[in-house]
This record gives C-alpha cells, structure tokens and sequence, in this order.
C-alpha cells in the first residue's frame, strides 16, 4: 500500500512510498482510509517545527475517516464495513489527560505514528463510528480541530446560552467554535484578517466580525461590542502575538482557551489575569468520551463542517502549502478515488 513518509523535513521533500499492508494484532482493527484533513499541526510536524526531535522516517496527520477491513482476535466492537474514525489521542478515554495518554497524540513521531496511508491498524478502543449522516470527507474533519474547539466551549468553557464568545480567525478550530457556540445559544463575535472571510463568517451565523487586520486595537473592539464587559470566552489560537489583547477582550471571571501558537512573536503582562480573575485554561485536543458526545450533537442539532477545498492523496504537497498559505477558511481535506 502507499504512505507519505518523512525522510527529511520540508514539505516538497514529504515521499510517497510503499510499505506492508497493515495486519490486525488482537483487539486491533485495520481501517481502509477514504478521506483525511489537515491540522495547522501537520504542516509544523512536516517541516520539522512542531518537535525538533521528531524521530524520522514517520508519517505525518492525525485526521482522518475510512472502513474496517479487518479485525484481530477478540474485537467485540467493530465489523468489517463500519465506518470510524481514529481518536488523536490514543489512549486518552475519559476523564483528565495525564502523561501517559498525553504521549500517545498520534502523527507527530515513528512511536504514534501518522494516518497519511491507505491504511492503518488501531486498538479496537481507539477508534469512533462516524455519525451515519456524515461523508467520509465530512468525518475527516472531526478528531483534532472540532473536538478541540468543543472541549474549549463545553468542557472546559461549560458554555451556556446567552454568553458571548470571541473566535479567532478562520482556520479549522476557530470555525468549529463559531459553530458549536451558535447551536448552544451563544452570540459569537469573530474575527479575520480578510473581509471576504468575515461576510463568511456572518453568514455561518457570527453575529459581529472584526477584522483584526484593519482593526488592530480588536480588544477595544471587542469591548465597544460588549458594553465594556467582555467577553465570556476567547478561543485563542494565536498565542503569544495575541493573548495580551485576549486578556483586555475577556470579562472579569472569563475563560480564556489556550488552544494555539499560530501567532509567536509577542509577550503579555500577567498581572491582569488574578485582577479579573481570568481562567486560562490550557487545551489538548480532547478524549474519545467528549469525541462521541460532541458526535452526537452534530447529529441532532444538524451542524455542517465547513470544507474549504478536496485535494487528491497525491496532492498533499499543495494541500499543506495551501494551509501554510492561510488562504483558507474552515477545514482543507485530501480524498483517495477509489
Ligand atoms: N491545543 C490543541 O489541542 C490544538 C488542536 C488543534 C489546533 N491547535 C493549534 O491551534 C491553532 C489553529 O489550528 P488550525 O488547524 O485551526 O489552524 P489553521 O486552520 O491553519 O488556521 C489558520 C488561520 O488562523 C488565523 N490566524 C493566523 N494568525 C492569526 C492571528 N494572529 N490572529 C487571529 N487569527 C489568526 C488566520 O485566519 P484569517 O485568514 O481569517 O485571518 C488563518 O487563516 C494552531 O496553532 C494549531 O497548532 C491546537
């Protein structure tokens, strides 16, 4: 079967090889992959920026959605056929990540190695269904950024209707958050660098757009919209360029979601996060427990994951320049013809 391998770091340097199909060990499922999707992530890990020490050769991603195809000794759970998707986390279930489940994020290293193949084996427990009305290529946009932007809002967030929250950007995570928080009632004030991305925006249901371009004071903004208060949370995918006005844009008692380092070149004064009493709450992806649930709220309440482009398998290369790009808006996915 085929696989893209890193052998050196860089993106045009990403090689299609052949390698062994997968056999199923027991309590292991090979899943047969139809689609994938690309985290801001894959692009850090194919360039050698995400750990410096990454063992290599490894496949990179994290994301994607096939079928069963085979199952090992004593699988209880799955039949050939199903549709599921690997959790990002391997080993993390339920409950509060810990060391152990930490280092088990796969498509950052040879140890938990990547998806960027035509198949794959995982532990039975290691894997989700794929909510019936969703394609596959729907279904490759959910393990990182939307469970991601759903531990934000409803875990850690525990996100009610009537609060404000404020987005960043229109990557994958931040357009997953814009979505979830309008089906729960919230009011989303969200920004962009482009306007063309905001009228997008307003018409996924933000109800203000700032484009922090244009608008670099986007704190002051964010505090004309909200009466002086604040928002009640921020999805911070920035980082250390943004989080000083993170923290001016939050009200007193808010939650602020460290999810990203797309921005790096900045510092902030921490004094005023104990004089507003700001929770900063780090984020990691999240566990297989808030996967299923947020699955079944994509279900009942109909959200659509927003595709910005389909790039064939053999095109990854212009997919992660694409993403390096940030022309995008939502999530860019690869698909294999069959
Ligand atoms: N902690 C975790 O578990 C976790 C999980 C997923 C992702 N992440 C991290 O979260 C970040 C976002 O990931 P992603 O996959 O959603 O990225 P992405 O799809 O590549 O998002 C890129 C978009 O982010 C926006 N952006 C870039 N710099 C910005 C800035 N200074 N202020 C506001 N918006 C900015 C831009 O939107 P516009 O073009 O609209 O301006 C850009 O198009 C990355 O750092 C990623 O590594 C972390």
């Amino acid at each position: 079967m085929r696989a893209f391998q890193i052998n050196e770091f860089g993106i045009d340097k990403l090689a299609l090889v052949e390698v062994a199909d997968p056999e199923p060990q027991p309590n292991e499922v090979v899943v047969r992959f139809d689609a994938w999707s690309l985290n801001y992530r894959d692009v850090m890990v194919v360039e050698g920026r995400y750990n410096p020490r990454m063992k290599i050769p490894a496949t990179p991603l994290s994301d994607g959605a096939g079928e069963i195809v085979a199952v090992g000794e004593g699988v209880t759970k799955w039949k050939v056929g199903d549709r599921v998707m690997p959790i990002m986390v391997q080993r993390w279930f339920d409950g509060e990540p810990n060391a152990e489940t930490s280092r088990t994020a796969i498509g950052a290293g040879a140890v938990w190695d990547g998806i960027l193949r035509e198949k794959a084996a995982f532990a039975e427990n290691s894997v989700v269904a794929v909510p019936d009305q969703l394609s596959q290529s729907v279904a490759a946009t959910l393990p990182c950024a939307a469970v991601t932007a759903w531990n934000a809002l409803v875990v850690s967030g525990k996100l009610k209707a009537g609060d404000t929250v404020l987005t960043q950007g229109t990557g994958g995570v931040s357009i997953f958050a814009v979505q979830f928080a309008k089906t729960l009632g919230a009011r989303v004030i969200a920004t962009s660098s482009s306007d063309a991305k905001l009228k997008k925006l307003s018409e996924l249901g933000a109800d203000e757009t700032i484009n922090y371009r244009t608008r670099e004071d986007w704190d002051r903004a964010v505090l004309e919209l909200t009466e002086k208060r604040g928002v009640d949370h921020v999805i911070e995918v920035g980082g250390a360029g943004t989080l000083a006005k993170s923290i001016n844009a939050v009200r007193v008692g808010g939650h602020i979601a460290m999810i990203g380092a797309l921005d790096t070149e900045g510092t902030f004064n921490h004094v005023p996060i104990f004089m507003k009493a700001i929770r900063l709450q780090g984020i990691f992806v999240g566990s297989k427990a808030m996967f299923e649930d947020m699955n079944a709220s994509i279900a009942g309440k109909n959200v659509r994951p927003v595709i910005d482009r389909i790039f064939r398998f053999e095109e990854i290369r212009d997919a992660l320049h694409y993403m390096k790009s940030g022309a995008h808006f939502g999530k860019i996915v690869v698909n294999l013809d069959r």
